[in-house]
C-alpha cells in the first residue's frame, strides 16, 4: 500500500513537475493608446516574435488604451512588478524622478525623425535609459511615434491666438513652459481622461501626434488643427530590472532580439500611421486643418524658444548643448 502511494505520489508529483516546467513565463505589456497606433502595432509585433523567437516559454499579455493602468499608475505598477513591460512617453519621466527625458520635448529641439536617432541610438540616449537603473528600471529601446500639432475649437495661426487657451499636456514641466510661452494655461491629464476634457470643455484643446489625435477620436470634438509640428512624442520601452535581470540568459536574450526587430518595426511604420491618421481625419471632414506658413512656424518658434534655457537648470545645460550639436538647433540664429 505504501509503495503504491510512493509511486503514484512520484508519478503526480512528475506531472506537475513537468507542468511546472513548461508554464511559460508571463509579461504583462500595458500602454494607454489605441491598439491602431505606432505603439499599439509595435507592441503587438514584439509578442508575435517573443512568443515565436521563445518558442512559446514566454507569453506577452498586450493591455491597450489604458485597459489595465492609466499614465501615472502605470510606472508604480511597473516598480512593484504588478505588469513587466510599459512603453510610456518620453514626456512622462518627470514625476519618476528622471526629469531629463524632458529634454525631448523642448520646442522645435528635432525637424525630423534622423536627428531623433541621432539622439537616441548615440551616447545621449544610452545615458538617459542609464538613468532609469536606480529607479529599478531598465530601458530596453526608443519607439518613435511622431511630432505634435495643436488642436482646439478656434483658429489657431499664430502664438496670439493660443492665449487663454486651457490645454491639456503630458506631465512635462518642459510643456507646461511651452503652453505658458505661448499664454495658453496648461492642464495636465491623464491620456484616458482627454476626449472626455476636451468634450465636455474641460479644456479647449491639446496637442498630439496624429495618430493620437485619430485613433482617440478627438478630432470629432477639436473643430481646428494646426499643423505646428512643434515637438516629438516618443516612447522609452521600459521593464522591471529585478524580473528583467532573474530571467534565464537564454530568454532574455530571445526577448532582446525580439526588441531589436520591434524597434526596427516601430520605427518604420511611425511616419506611415502619422501620414495615414492626417488623411482620415481630413477626410472626416470634422476638423478645418491649417498648415501654418514658414513666416507664421518661425513665430511660433521665436515665442516657445526662451524655454529652452528656461530648463537649462532642470534638463541639464550640458545635455541640451550635446542635442544642438547633434540636431543643428541654435537659438541664437532665430
Ligand atoms: C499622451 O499622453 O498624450 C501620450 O503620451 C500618449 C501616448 O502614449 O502616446
Amino acid at each position: 500500500m505504501k509503495i503504491r502511494a510512493l509511486v503514484m505520489g512520484l508519478v503526480v508529483g512528475s506531472f506537475s513537475m513537468a507542468a511546472f516546467a513548461q508554464a511559460p513565463i508571463i509579461i504583462k505589456f500595458s500602454h494607454v493608446v489605441a491598439n491602431d497606433t505606432p505603439k499599439g502595432h509595435a507592441a503587438d509585433f514584439f509578442k508575435k516574435k517573443a512568443e515565436e523567437l521563445t518558442k512559446g516559454k514566454v507569453k506577452i499579455e498586450v493591455y491597450a488604451n489604458s485597459t489595465l493602468y492609466k499614465d501615472k499608475e502605470e510606472m508604480e505598477a511597473l516598480q512593484i512588478g504588478a505588469v513587466q513591460m510599459l512603453a510610456p512617453s518620453l514626456a512622462k519621466f518627470g514625476p519618476l524622478g528622471v526629469k531629463e527625458f524632458e529634454v525631448f520635448d523642448l520646442p522645435y529641439m528635432f525637424d525630423d525623425y534622423n536627428e531623433l536617432h541621432r539622439v537616441t541610438q548615440g551616447p545621449a540616449g544610452k545615458m538617459l535609459l542609464d538613468k532609469l537603473e536606480p529607479k529599478g528600471i531598465r530601458g530596453l529601446a526608443y519607439w518613435d511615434n511622431g511630432f505634435k500639432s495643436f488642436s482646439s475649437n478656434k483658429p489657431m495661426k499664430s502664438p496670439a491666438d493660443m492665449k487663454g487657451l486651457k490645454m491639456r499636456i503630458q506631465s512635462s514641466k518642459v510643456l507646461e513652459s511651452q503652453m505658458r510661452a505661448l499664454g495658453s494655461l496648461p492642464q495636465v491629464l491623464a491620456f484616458s481622461e482627454v476626449y472626455q476634457a476636451l468634450q465636455t470643455g474641460v479644456v479647449d484643446g491639446t496637442e498630439n501626434p496624429i495618430s493620437n489625435l485619430y485613433t482617440q477620436k478627438m478630432h470629432e470634438v477639436q473643430k481646428h488643427l494646426t499643423l505646428t509640428e512643434h515637438g516629438y512624442l516618443g516612447y522609452a520601452v521600459i521593464t522591471n530590472k529585478k524580473f528583467w535581470d532573474g530571467l534565464p540568459a537564454d530568454i532574455r536574450k530571445q526577448l532582446e532580439e525580439a526588441m531589436v526587430e520591434a524597434t526596427k518595426f516601430a520605427n518604420d511604420v511611425a511616419k506611415k500611421e502619422n501620414d495615414a491618421g492626417l488623411e482620415a481625419v481630413k477626410k472626416s471632414g470634422k476638423t478645418t486643418i491649417y498648415t501654418p506658413t514658414a513666416a507664421e512656424r518661425l513665430e511660433f518658434k521665436k515665442a516657445t524658444v526662451k524655454v529652452h534655457s528656461e530648463m537649462e537648470s532642470r534638463i541639464g545645460k550640458e545635455l541640451i548643448q550635446s542635442i544642438y550639436k547633434e540636431t543643428g538647433f541654435d537659438p541664437a540664429k532665430l
